[in-house]
C-alpha cells in the first residue's frame, strides 16, 4: 500500500518533470506556459522557476540545521546517513551543533528532528583551493523513521548517468528565492534543470572555477532556473533505469540563475565509492 502510494507519487513527479522539460524545450515557452508570462519573467534570478513541493514528493530531502537554524539541504542515503556538501560543515568537528529535520515541508517545524552524531567531510575538500570534492556524509544519532514523508534515495552510478532521462534533473531546497537575498524559503521548493555539457560548463566558468570531473553543471540556457544560497548540500535528482537517483549535490554557483552560468553540483557517481565507504566507517 505504502509502496503503491510512493510509486504513484513517483509517476506524478515524473510527469511534472517531463512536462516541465517539454516547456523547457519549447522555443517560445512564454506562449506555451501554463503560468502567466509575468511569473516567468519574475522567475529570472530565482532558485525556482517555480513550484512549491510537499515533502511526500521529495521524501529524501532533509534540512540540516546548525544551532537550530536551517543551514543546508541534504539527501537521505540510509536510515542513519545523510549525504550533503562539505562546505556546509566548517564546524565538522562539533557535530553537537548540528541536527537534521526530515519529513517536513517546512524547515522550521514538523517532521522529526534528530541530533547529528558525526560528520565526515571529504579529506581533499579545501575551500581555499576552489570548490572540488564538496561532499560530506552525516550520521544521525537515531534511525530515521521511514514513512511516506521520509525515504532514502539511491546514489547514481556511472551507468545511471548515461541513462539519466534526457539529462533533465530536479533540484530542491529551502534556499533563497533571489540572488543576494538572505531570506530562506519557509516551504520546500523544486525546479527542473538541464545538464550542461562538461565542455560548455568549463567554458562558462573558465575565468573563475576549475571545473573537474567530480563536478556537474546544470541550469537553464537562458538562466532563471537554479539552486541558490541555502540549497547547498541538497539533492539534484534524475530518473534512470526506472527509478529516481541522486545525481548531484548542490555545491556552488556565481549568482543564482544568471544566463550562461549554471549551478555547479558535486557529481555523485564520481563519489559513490567514497560515500559508501564513509557510510560504513562513520
Ligand atoms: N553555496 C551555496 C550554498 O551554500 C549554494 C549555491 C548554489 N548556487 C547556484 N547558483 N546554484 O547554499
Amino acid at each position: 500500500m505504502k509502496h503503491n502510494a510512493y510509486r504513484s507519487i513517483i509517476i506524478i513527479l515524473l510527469c511534472q518533470l517531463l512536462s516541465v522539460a517539454a516547456l523547457f524545450d519549447a522555443k517560445h515557452n512564454t506562449t506555451t506556459t501554463r503560468e502567466p508570462p509575468k511569473q516567468l519573467e519574475s522567475s529570472v534570478g530565482r532558485i525556482v522557476g517555480g513550484f512549491e513541493a510537499h515533502i511526500h514528493q521529495i521524501p529524501y530531502q532533509v534540512s540540516i540545521q546548525q544551532e537550530g537554524v536551517h543551514r543546508c539541504g541534504g539527501a537521505i542515503y540510509s536510515a542513519t546517513i545523510i549525504v550533503s556538501a562539505a562546505h556546509c560543515f566548517e564546524l565538522w568537528d562539533m557535530p553537537e551543533l548540528f541536527a537534521v529535520r526530515a519529513g517536513s515541508s517546512e524547515h522550521e517545524r514538523g517532521g522529526v528532528y534528530l541530533p547529528v552524531r558525526r560528520i565526515f567531510v571529504h579529506a581533499q575538500f579545501q575551500p581555499a583551493n576552489g570548490v572540488g570534492d564538496d561532499i560530506a556524509v552525516v550520521a544521525v544519532t537515531y534511525p530515521l523513521p521511514f514513512s511516506i514523508n521520509i525515504q532514502p534515495i539511491p546514489l547514481a552510478s556511472s551507468a545511471d548517468m548515461s541513462d539519466a532521462y534526457r539529462s533533465v534533473y530536479f533540484v530542491s531546497g529551502w534556499g533563497s528565492l533571489a540572488e543576494g537575498s538572505r531570506l530562506r524559503s519557509p516551504r520546500l521548493r523544486f525546479v527542473t534543470v538541464k545538464q550542461f555539457e562538461q565542455r560548455a560548463c568549463k567554458a562558462a566558468y573558465s575565468r573563475t572555477v576549475h571545473i573537474t570531473e567530480g563536478m556537474l553543471c546544470a541550469g537553464a540556457l537562458g538562466g532563471g532556473r537554479d539552486s541558490c544560497q541555502g540549497d547547498s548540500g541538497g539533492p539534484l535528482v534524475g530518473y534512470a533505469h526506472g527509478r529516481f537517483v541522486l545525481v548531484g549535490v548542490v555545491s556552488f554557483g556565481i549568482g543564482c540563475g544568471r544566463p550562461g552560468l549554471p549551478g555547479i553540483y558535486t557529481r555523485v557517481a564520481e563519489y559513490k565509492d567514497w560515500i559508501e565507504l564513509a557510510a560504513k566507517q562513520i
